[in-house]
């Protein structure tokens, strides 16, 4: 029913969304996870121009279950825990959700070129700030951040003109020059991209 309601634009609030998710998942969302408007408006302008959309890090795919259902694209997550991959995944078929996929692997295994639409929401942050972490699984090292936030930089910058890409609390290291901001909204917290 919750997303039913979704796709009928009924208002709901994250604390009703996140009822499709065990009780510690609904504790850490809302540091965690993409709220339900946020995703709905970074969904809305990345399948404006792409029907396949790419969430680098995708948690319990909660934005890539929203986009679904709000937009007519299709959704691939990329997480590497497996455990909240599991999660997104026993959400997704007890729910029936088509077009979402939420994929068990490490970022720098997905090739881009798929894919002319992405979201990032400061997804490498817990490798080099321990404070409030999903869980202790993820080595702190600068190293692996740079390489990450180098990698997605590089595969973004080899896109096709007119590619979208929105941040969201993002320190922008993965971000290549050739993408210009059209718009901000939530404090600027996020952001809205496309490539020259
Ligand atoms: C801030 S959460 C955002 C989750 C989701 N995009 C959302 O908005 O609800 C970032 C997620 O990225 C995942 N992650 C971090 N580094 C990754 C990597 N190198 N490859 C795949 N997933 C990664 C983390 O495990 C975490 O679940």
């Amino acid at each position: 029913m919750i997303f039913k309601n979704l796709a009928a634009n009924q208002d709901i609030s994250d604390q009703e969304f996140d009822k499709v998710y065990p009780d510690y998942i609904q504790n850490i969302s809302s540091l965690h996870f993409t709220s339900v408007q946020v995703a709905k408006e970074a969904s809305h302008y990345l399948a404006e121009k792409s029907s396949d959309v790419l969430d680098i890090g995708a948690g319990v795919g909660k934005f890539c279950m929203i986009g679904s259902v709000w937009t007519q694209s299709r959704y691939v997550g990329v997480e590497q825990r497996s455990s909240l991959c599991d999660i997104a995944n026993n959400v997704i078929s007890r729910y029936s959700l088509n077009d979402v996929d939420i994929i068990n692997s490490n970022i720098t295994d997905i090739p881009f070129r798929d894919f002319r639409a992405f979201y990032f929401f400061n997804t490498f942050l817990e490798n080099i700030c321990t404070e409030d972490a999903i869980d202790q699984s993820m080595p702190v090292s600068m190293e692996l951040y740079r390489k990450y936030s180098n990698f997605v930089r590089d595969q973004l910058d080899q896109m096709p003109r007119g590619t979208r890409l929105v941040t969201y609390h993002s320190y922008l290291r993965e971000l290549p020059e050739s993408y210009v901001l059209k718009h901000t909204s939530s404090n600027a917290h996020l952001k809205y991209w496309e490539r020259r």
